[in-house]
This record gives structure tokens, C-alpha cells and sequence, in this order.
């Protein structure tokens, strides 16, 4: 049967969703519901036997379903990234259409996974039944985000969004008046973390000369300000300034939350803005997400949002060689082929890019970038068979203007295939480089936000044992590079896995199943049949209509692509 057969075609809803399952309870406030875990515990004996148990754990996950009033604030709002967003989401909420050379555009959210993908939710008569993704569970929509932040420049938004050059001059034309009194807040701003040449943006700087604790509380009274001001539920706060060097990981400095703070208090120059900006969010409950490679979250830091149970997340936002590089190597690796060297060039000539020409700068890039393929690598010891063995792995970024904020990445990926042989992959991606990085921005706040209003047990506990997710939020990992995980726990790169593990998180909170991808029931003796059988009636009962309509030779009719089934 041939795959675009119209009586399989899937069928999409987008309705709200309701789970009729004796563990899922929906009252106003909350859904609850009864979710059974099931993992494998592998016990490796000494004789090299692998003894599998089978695990099942009852879980009571809780979201509440109320959607609060959101604010965004962006550290670096500004720049390419942050005036992108904004523009992006205004155009959206006021439904502004522009002409090009190829006619007219109208506003879209493509690339954000919550608001342009799907889910598949089950099956309807043995079609499968997609819905948004964002109809899982309740979540904030990105056109009623309220956004603001910090930069070190002051232009306005709407100047700035010019300067990006990222979007079509006539949607330019049309938001500027709408983003010309958007102005970002004075920022802190420790020239010694970023480079050198961007000196010259710097003329809007909080508390120029003051010390760090009076920073992290200036910073707390903005993002109050911001929350008040806008009557908002809660505040979070991205990083997407830009990218600074490492810092060094000091004992006594940054090592431990109460060292951390102690630092600020002495003004120690070691703390970078970030970690600034981090620590004020952290004290204010705010979650705060880094959208840049350098290491904000130092010990001290994850520490510290552990003791005030405010979620961090990062690092490096995932838009383009290695969103590719997490896909193809997960690819590469479960087909049985073996990397054995990856070489990527970048070029881009966006402010990025000229801030990454820097050594420091591109050094935290470049570690930020490198790690991705360790653990599908360290996933087959069949082909990575000697200890430490690994692909070679090469990272290039060089600064080249006329580019601007469409950055060029070209990648050589080769591997060993069957008997010696050798298979050669090249690629080349243009990136449009903010236009990708907009829509992970809304993904990061809109995921981050819902997990703030989920909480889990063990059924066995009393309700009050219920908690959120670790503080180092790692369900954010597909939208992130280098991403974050809690202490002891292993990281996860390869882009599907990262997927897989949000929709069925998601879909336990809703107390679904997780999408196996097994389809057994359309792999049986009997597969198909009651479908096919549906879809005769259907064509008989359509003929029968059409033959009464007619009055003159009866067309043959099928199950139509555009024919629609109402759930
Ligand atoms: N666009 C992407 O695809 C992508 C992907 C991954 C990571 N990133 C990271 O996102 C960050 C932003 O990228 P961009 O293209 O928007 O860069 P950008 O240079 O256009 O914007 C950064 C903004 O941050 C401001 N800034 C610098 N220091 C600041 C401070 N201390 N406080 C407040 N503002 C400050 C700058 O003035 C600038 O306006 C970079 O670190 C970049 O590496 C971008």
C-alpha cells in the first residue's frame, strides 16, 4: 500500500485536549495526573551476563493550568537576536504583512517547536491524529509575552532592528514606529569579559565605576520595576548579550553559593556581568537561561539556584551547524557508520561575529561547539572500540562583514563505512542567523515557563512531597548547545532524543503514554484492514450521493486529500 495512500493520511486537530484516563483529573486549577514510569535496571555481572529488570514507577505529575502574564527580559536586547524577537512577535500579534520581490509575507512563528510543530496524540480509526505542539498542555503564547531588557547600547529598538539588517526592509518601515520608544535599560558592563571592538556600543552602563553587589541589586530593582510596571505574574531573564570568555574557576571565589555572594560583596574581578545578571535573577525568583557559550553558571551559581529552587538554563542557543551536527551524527553513529573526523568553518559578519573574532570569545565558542558529539560517540563502543577514541573535531569561526547576520556554515564530515571504505558528507548551511535564533528564544521562555507550573511525585508520597523539576532545567536541551544538566547526570546532545524526552515529559503531565513509534497494531495479519474497509464505505456512500446529485455519467470517486474527518 502505497504511503500516500489518502484513506492513511493523518488527520490534524487543534482543538483543546482532554485525556479520558481514570488518572487524569482536571478540576480549574490543575491537571493531575497518575503516570506509570517504566525504565530497565541492567545489572552487568562478572561473568559479562547482562541481567535486565524491569522498573515501574507510579508518578503524580500536577500542572497548574492557569497561563500567568509573562515577561521576557533580555540581557542584549539590542542586538541582532533581541530586536529580532521583538520584531518578530509584534508583526505576529498585529498581523503586519510586507511585500518583497516574491510578493506578499505575512508573520509566522516558523522554527519554534511549540508554536510551528506537531505532536503525534494517537490514532482515529487507524489515522494517525496530530495536534500543535503547544496544545499538549497549557501554555503561554508567544504574542502575549511582554518584552524588555538591558543593553549596553542605548539605541532604540527600532534603530537597532535597522542596524541588525536582519528582516525586509518594508516590515522594518512598518514596525519601526511601533519599537521607536522600546529603549533597553543601562547595563552593567565589565569590558574584560567581551571584546575589545565592541568598546564603541557602550554608552548606556548602570552604575558606571560602582561595585558588584550594588549592581546585582540595581538589576533586581529593574527586573521589580519591569514586573510591576507591566502587572506581571512572573519575570524571566535571558542572556543574549554577547558572548564573554570563560571565567576562571577560583576555590573561595565562585566554587560554592555562599563564596559566590561573599565575591560580589568584595567586588572581586574575576565575577563576570552574566554571572551578575544570574545571581540578580536567581535572588528575585526569576528563571534565567544563558543564550551564549561562556560558563555564567559556575558552581556557585547552580548552588545558588539550588538553594532558592529558581530554574537555570543553557548554554549556547542550537540554531544551525550544530543543530545539524546533533542530527547527523545521532544518524551516522545508530546506523552502525563511524565518524572519523568532523571539520566545521563558520564565517559570519553580523556584531556576533566581529565580537567572536576575539580569542577569548571564540575560545568559549569553540568549547561550546566541541562537546556535541561525545555522547553518541561514547554510545558505540563497537565503533569507538579503544579507550578515549573519539572523531577528530575541528571548530573554525572567521569574521568576514559583507555577510552580515547571514552566517555560512560549511561542514566535511568523514566516516568509515563497511570493509575500510570511506564516506564523505559535505554540506553547506546558510543559517540567516538571527531569523533561527528568534524562535529558540520563544521556545526557551515558553517551555521554561510551563515547567515552572509543573510539579511531580512518587504516588506513594503524600501530596506535599511534590516538586518541580532540578533547578538546572535540562528539558530545555534541544533548544541549547552545550546544554545544562544537574551535577551527576549525563548530558544528552543528539537532537531527537532531546525531542522525544520534552513531548513525553509533556505527555505524562497530560498522563498519556509516551510515543514508542511502535505502531504494532498497524504491523499485524489484520493491519489495515478495518481502514481500508472504512474507506470503501466512505467512496461507496460518497458515489451513492454524488450518482442521486448527477443527472448525467457518475465520476469514479476516492477518499480525497483535502476530504477532512472531524474528530
Ligand atoms: N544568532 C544565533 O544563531 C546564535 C546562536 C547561538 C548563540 N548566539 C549568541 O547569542 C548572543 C547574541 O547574538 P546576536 O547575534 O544578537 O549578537 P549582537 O552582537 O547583535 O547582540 C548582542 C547585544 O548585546 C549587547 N551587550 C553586550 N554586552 C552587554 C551587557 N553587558 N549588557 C547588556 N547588553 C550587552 C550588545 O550591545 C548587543 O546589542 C551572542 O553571544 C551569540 O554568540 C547566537
Amino acid at each position: 500500500m502505497s504511503a500516500h495512500n489518502p484513506a492513511t493520511k493523518s488527520l490534524f486537530a487543534s482543538g483543546s485536549i482532554k485525556v479520558n484516563a481514570p488518572g487524569t483529573k482536571y478540576t480549574d486549577d490543575a491537571i493531575t495526573a497518575e503516570y506509570n514510569y517504566e525504565t530497565t535496571d541492567v545489572v552487568i555481572e562478572s561473568n559479562g551476563d547482562v541481567i535486565c529488570k524491569p522498573k515501574t514507577e507510579t508518578l503524580v505529575f500536577n500542572t497548574q493550568r492557569k497561563v500567568p502574564k509573562t515577561g521576557v527580559m533580555i540581557v542584549g536586547w539590542g542586538g541582532n537576536n533581541g530586536t529580532t524577537v521583538t520584531a518578530g512577535i509584534l508583526a505576529n500579534k498585529l498581523n503586519i504583512k510586507w511585500r518583497t520581490k516574491s510578493g506578499e509575507q505575512t508573520p509566522d512563528y516558523f522554527g519554534s517547536l511549540t508554536q510551528a510543530s506537531t505532536v503525534r496524540l494517537g490514532s482515529s480509526g487507524g489515522r494517525d491524529v496530530y495536534v500543535p505542539f503547544n496544545s499538549l498542555l497549557p501554555m503561554v503564547h508567544p504574542n502575549d509575552l511582554v518584552l524588555g531588557g538591558w543593553d549596553i547600547s542605548s539605541m532604540n529598538l527600532a534603530d537597532a532592528m535597522v542596524r541588525a539588517q536582519v528582516l525586509d526592509y518594508d516590515l522594518q518601515r512598518q514596525l519601526y514606529p511601533l519599537m521607536k520608544d522600546f529603549v533597553p535599560l543601562p547595563s552593567v558592563y565589565y569590558p574584560d569579559f567581551i571584546a575589545a571592538n565592541q568598546s564603541d556600543r557602550a554608552d548606556n552602563v548602570l552604575l558606571p565605576g560602582a561595585g558588584k553587589k550594588e549592581h546585582v541589586d540595581a538589576i533586581r530593582g529593574q527586573i521589580r520595576q519591569f514586573k510591576e510596571k507591566n502587572a506581571l505574574d512572573k519575570v524571566i531573564v535571558l542572556w543574549s548579550a554577547n558572548t564573554e570568555r570563560f571565567a576562571d574557576i577560583v576555590p573561595g571565589l565562585n566554587d560554592t553559593a555562599d563564596n559566590m555572594l561573599n565575591a560580589i560583596a568584595r567586588n572581586e574581578s574575576e565575577v563576570s556581568q552574566s554571572t551578575v545578571f544570574a545571581v540578580a535573577s536567581i535572588l528575585e525568583g526569576c528563571t534565567y537561561i544563558n543564550g551564549s557559550p561562556q560558563n555564567t553558571f559556575v558552581p556557585g551559581v547552580i548552588e545558588l539556584a539550588e538553594r532558592h529552587n529558581v530554574f537555570i538554563g543553557g548554554d549556547d542557543f542550537k540554531s544551525g551547524q550544530t543543530k545539524m551536527k546533533s542530527v547527523l551524527v545521532d544518524f551516522l553513529v545508530s546506523a552502525g557508520i563511524k565518524p572519523t573526523s568532523i571539520v566545521s568553518y563558520n564565517h559570519l559578519g553580523n556584531n556576533d561575529g566581529k565580537n567572536l573574532s576575539a580569542p577569548q570569545q571564540f575560545r568559549s565558542k569553540e568549547i561550546s561547539k566541541s562537546n556535541v558529539v561525545d555522547d553518541m560517540v561514547d554510545s558505540n563502543r563497537i565503533l569507538y572500540s579503544k579507550e578515549g577514541e573519539h572523531p577528530d573535531h575541528v571548530v573554525v569561526i572567521k569574521y568576514v562583514p559583507f555577510v552580515g547576520d547571514s552566517k555560512r556554515a560549511l561542514d566535511e564530515y568523514t566516516s568509515r563505512i563497511f570493509m575500510g571504505g570511506h564516506n564523505t558528507i559535505a554540506l553547506h548551511n546558510t543559517c540567516e542567523d538571527s531569523l533561527l535564533a528568534a524562535p529558540l528564544i520563544i521556545d526557551l521562555v515558553v517551555v521554561a515557563e510551563l515547567c515552572e507550573r509543573i510539579t511531580l511525585r512518587r504516588a506513594a508520597e503524600p501530596a506535599s512531597a511534590a516538586k518541580r523539576f532540578h533547578p538546572v532545567l535540562s528539558l530545555l536541551s534541544y533548544m541549547l548547545k552545550a546544554p545544562m544538566v544537574p551535577p551527576g547526570t549525563p548530558v544528552i546532545n543528539a537532537l531527537f532524543k532531546q525531542r522525544e524526552a520534552l513531548v513525553n515529559v509533556l505527555r505524562a503531565c497530560a498522563g498519556l503514554a509516551p510515543e514508542n513509534h511502535m505502531l504494532i497494531e498497524h504491523r499485524t495479519v489484520d493491519a489495515g484492514k478495518a481502514l481500508l474497509a472504512a474507506a470503501r464505505e466512505a467512496i461507496g456512500t460518497s458515489n451513492v450521493s454524488k450518482d442521486k446529485k448527477s443527472s448525467g455519467a457518475s465520476t469514479p470517486s476516492t477518499v480525497t486529500d483535502d476530504e477532512s474527518v472531524r474528530l
